[in-house]
């Protein structure tokens, strides 16, 4: 037997208003748990290479609505370089209302930091000596979270003001007191974010750490390297700086463009086992001396390639002396046959060789060096990095210390 269950009552104003709130309240805690996977996927994909305010761009926006802040901030500290122990700050990514963002920042993290060291802060409802303390009464409430780790203080994240919601109001469209506060659920959320953005800024700062580590003992080595021929000091930096230039003007990324400059310090460290008598040889070398000074390029890999941090450096120390033609050593690679890194290592290594003093010449002027890198695009060297060069003539010249003076192209 089949029982029908029937009601006889017409839904009342006051269920539709039950029914719909809770319609929203399951619209709310959908959108929070979506938010919460897209946080976990950051997590799982977070690159350390990637600054946190673009992490904190891809977070935040959703973020700011979920918690019906007017404003969402990233506010991120660094020590003060010329004031040591003294912070800075920057506001390094705002969602929501942005026209009193930097404003409030400062005068937020300045007024109320004693009080959010260890825990977030929350105040809803400021007193009127709080209110004049924080930019004259635009904060109604906010919350304030510090972003740190041990000792270490990343910055803060600062929601400002909540908004009134259509839901929070009575059937007139009265807003139903208390519910322009901040409360745990928005707190919760918000710390969440935090920890994210704390653990990513915290990677992020140690992966600095070992690139400048690993960047420091690179240098050491190169020192050690040049310090055998004071004709050649300094042109592993230059090459590096000039490499660095162009990579960014053919559309490196900065990540890219810095490994680059790695390999620029690295590209000769193979002479080390060319024999002194070999390296300082002012004039020709005969041809058992060529043969030992072009082996540099494979000895300096073979020295590299035990260390797994360089992997990406081996294709320009390889390769930085392949022509276009096919003329180069140590493989006589053709054209895009030879890797894009050692395409650019090649023309910033040709001009500072050329304008660098040696024992037996005196480098050439800058007009000179261009000339002979114009003549020999397209045989010797990719002739649209050599364009490229030539439109950063300027700041490479900079980059080695050296004075530009008009070429005859030039207006
Ligand atoms: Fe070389």
């Amino acid at each position: 037997m089949t029982t029908v269950l029937t009601s006889t009552t017409e839904p009342t104003a006051g269920t539709a208003s039950t029914f719909n709130a809770l319609m929203e309240q399951i619209s709310q805690d959908f959108e929070e748990l979506s938010w919460l996977r897209n946080l976990t996927q950051r997590i799982e994909h977070c690159d350390v290479c990637t600054d946190t305010a673009s992490v904190a761009g891809e977070l935040l926006p959703q973020l700011c609505e979920l918690v019906g802040a007017e404003t969402l901030l990233l506010i991120e500290s660094a020590q003060n370089a010329s004031q040591p122990g003294e912070c800075s700050l920057r506001v390094s990514h705002c969602s929501g209302e942005a026209r009193y963002a930097a404003e409030v920042a400062h005068e937020v993290v300045t007024t109320f930091a004693d009080r959010a060291q260890s825990r977030p802060l929350v105040l809803n409802g400021l007193n009127s000596e709080e209110q004049q303390l924080v930019t004259n009464g635009q904060v109604r409430s906010l919350i304030l979270l510090p972003l740190a780790r041990h000792d270490h203080r990343f910055g803060w994240l600062l929601a400002v003001n909540r908004r009134l919601r259509n839901r929070h109001a009575d059937e007139a469209g009265v807003p139903l007191p208390g519910l322009d506060e901040f409360g745990t659920v928005e707190v919760g959320m918000l710390q969440s974010a935090a920890v994210l953005l704390t653990t990513h800024a915290h990677n992020a700062a140690l992966f600095r750490e070992k690139e400048e580590l690993l960047v420091g003992t690179i240098k050491s080595l190169v020192r050690t390297l040049e310090a055998r021929d004071a004709y050649t000091r300094g042109h592993s930096d230059r090459v590096a700086a000039i490499a660095r230039i162009i990579a960014r003007e053919v559309g490196y990324s900065n990540e890219r463009a810095e490994r680059l400059h790695l390999t620029g310090l690295l590209h000769d460290i193979g002479k080390i086992g060319v024999p002194d008598q070999v390296l300082n040889k002012p004039g020709r070398l005969d041809d058992d001396e060529r043969d030992a000074i072009q082996q540099h390029p494979e000895i300096g890999y073979e020295i590299l390639r035990s260390i797994p941090s360089l992997e990406d450096v081996l294709p320009g120390v390889l390769h930085h002396h392949e022509c276009l033609d096919g003329t180069g050593y140590p493989h006589g690679l053709c054209g895009e046959e030879i890797p894009l890194d050692a395409r650019i290592l090649a023309v910033a290594d040709a001009f500072d060789a050329m304008t660098s003093d040696r024992p037996y010449r005196s480098g050439m002027q800058v007009s000179r060096a261009v000339g002979i890198l114009t003549e020999g695009a397209g045989q010797q060297w990719d002739p649209e990095i050599v364009a490229v060069f030539l439109s950063q003539r300027e700041a490479a010249c900079a980059a080695c210390g050296l004075v530009t003076e008009p070429l005859e192209t030039d207006v």
